[in-house]
């Protein structure tokens, strides 16, 4: 029978919360999301309960990672359906602050991060977005102290970053990565795929079978520079604009 998670809503009840658990010697995941949860998130905490006794899901969809043309207001909130998916993988605690919580009035402090956040993939286009995930990210370790985090690798970037914050920063969290959920022709999981059109939905699937189309000719010894530029042509003839 799957029973409600712990939910908490100020950083002095989580610490409450996670110490009761250390208590009784726990160890914890935490697995940040910002809600509008998938298939993808579940298979997040289906690999934090193989690498931690407990599990804290976090649900918080971080204005500072959003610039302002961008889909902050509009984001998917599914909060009923999060919370019984959560149940129904026996979750401990959500952890669900608002952000007067996260960003209490004064706030005045961001994290920079530099090396994987400056690789000119994501950065190039939304130049805000890793210092808010940084930001948000490193609060949120410091909030729950959890043992280990999961991080999807279909966000593979935020992935490098948040991994070389907690090292540089001796965060004291390992950040492990875990493997892209796709439907069955082949897109990833995202919250955000709700956006799409149902013509815009049969075209994402281009997506995956270039990169696969790719990943064939790299290994087959094809050089990795002309391999990317027929992805590149297969993703702009099914009518993407490519960043
Ligand atoms: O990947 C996400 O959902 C977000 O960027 C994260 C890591 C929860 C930070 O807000």
């Amino acid at each position: 029978m799957s029973r409600s998670p712990l939910i908490t809503r100020t950083v002095p009840a989580l610490r409450r919360a996670v110490d009761n658990l250390r208590k009784r010697k726990a160890t914890v995941a935490l697995v940040p999301t910002m809600g509008a949860l998938h298939d993808g998130h579940v298979s997040l905490v289906r690999l934090a309960k193989r690498r931690a006794s407990r599990v804290v899901v976090s649900i918080f969809v971080n204005p500072t990672q959003f610039a302002p043309t961008e889909d902050f207001g509009a984001y998917p909130r599914t909060w009923k359906t999060d919370i019984a998916k959560l149940a129904a993988e026996d979750v401990d605690i959500v952890w669900h602050p608002g952000v007067e919580a996260m960003y209490p009035e004064g706030f005045a402090t961001r994290v920079v991060p530099e090396g994987p956040a400056l690789a000119g993939l994501e950065d190039r286009f939304r130049p805000h977005f890793f210092g808010g995930v940084a930001t948000v990210v490193g609060k949120l370790f410091t909030q729950c102290r959890p043992d280990v985090a999961i991080f999807g690798e279909k966000d593979f970037q935020q992935l490098r970053v948040v991994t070389q914050m907690a090292r540089d920063l001796d965060l004291g969290v390992k950040v492990i990565g875990s493997r892209t959920v796709r439907e069955p022709d082949g897109l990833a999981m995202s919250s955000r795929n709700v956006y799409l059109s149902p013509e815009e939905r049969q075209t994402s699937t281009t997506l995956y079978r270039a990169m696969k189309d790719s990943a064939r000719r790299i290994q087959a010894g094809e050089a990795i520079a002309s391999a990317m530029a027929r992805g590149a042509e297969m993703i702009e003839a099914a009518g993407f604009a490519l960043d």
